[in-house]
């Protein structure tokens, strides 16, 4: 497995904008996925302050999330739309639906937006780069614990916690449904490259998890040590339980 440490997490957002940056510049028409979250904020910025320093071409690149928060409206500040709009993909001069395509937030038929999603993908030759979070409790994307390896684009459970916090954000009355929709995990599996992204002293167990337990349903992320071209890249702090 290919694992790579950084001292600190400076160290790893600079690490982790520079793979990013590194794709455009040698395939400008790359499809990248990106993540939302506490880990990928500041990557997110740096590629946006390097590309004002840089100008390097972004006008045939695709961005996409890998997945969204279904049942609210796109332009809330919490949804990945809105998230990626204003840490990147607005920095980096991205029109919809050129360069910058997402799963929805809203549809009267998520299963036929999300196989369209899939199929976008695919028309535009695959994706070349994901730069992949990890969840607390292991999930991918949206594939939460127990979620099938063969699984496809669709929806899935929203753990509680962020879910409460979007029912209060949002004004989201109970009983009125929120969930996550995601990319499959044969979806991620078939990406041509995969960059697992993780920081801090809060995945510290999930990393040894991930990395060091068994290939497992229970674990979405355990999956990755079976994929081809997969690089963990850690803070110290993230990889502090490992063995390897
Ligand atoms: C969220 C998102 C994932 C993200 C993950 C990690 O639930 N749906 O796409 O990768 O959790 O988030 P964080 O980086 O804040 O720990």
């Amino acid at each position: 497995m290919f694992i790579t440490v950084e001292k600190d997490e400076q160290a790893f957002d600079k690490a982790a904008a520079a793979r990013i940056i590194a794709q455009i510049k040698n395939k400008p028409d790359s499809v990248i996925g990106l993540s939302t979250g506490r880990t990928t904020g500041n990557m997110h910025r740096l590629v946006s302050e390097a590309y004002a320093r840089e100008g390097f071409d972004c006008s045939h690149i695709t961005l996409f999330g890998v997945d969204e928060v279904g049942g609210v409206p796109k332009e809330y500040s919490g949804a990945c739309y809105t998230m990626l709009k204003t840490q990147i993909t607005d920095n980096l001069g991205l029109v919809e639906p050129d360069n910058f395509i997402m799963l929805p937030t809203m549809s009267d038929d998520f299963e036929r937006d999300c196989k369209a999603f899939r199929d976008e993908l695919a028309a535009r030759g695959g994706v070349d780069l994901m730069i992949l979070g990890l969840g607390e409790n292991g999930h991918l994307g949206f594939n939460q614990p127990g979620t099938p390896f063969e699984s496809r684009a669709g929806i899935n459970k929203m753990l509680s916690d962020l879910e409460e916090r979007i029912r209060r954000e949002t004004g989201t009355p109970e009983g009125q449904w929120l969930g996550g929709i995601t990319l499959g995990l044969k979806d991620i599996m078939e990406m041509k490259r995969i960059v697992l992204v993780a920081k801090g002293s809060n995945k510290t167990a999930i990393v040894k998890e991930m990395l060091e337990g068994p290939v497992t349903e229970d674990v979405p992320a355990s999956m990755l040590q079976n994929h081809p071209c997969c690089e963990f890249l850690l803070d110290s702090a993230a990889a502090a339980a490992l063995t390897l």
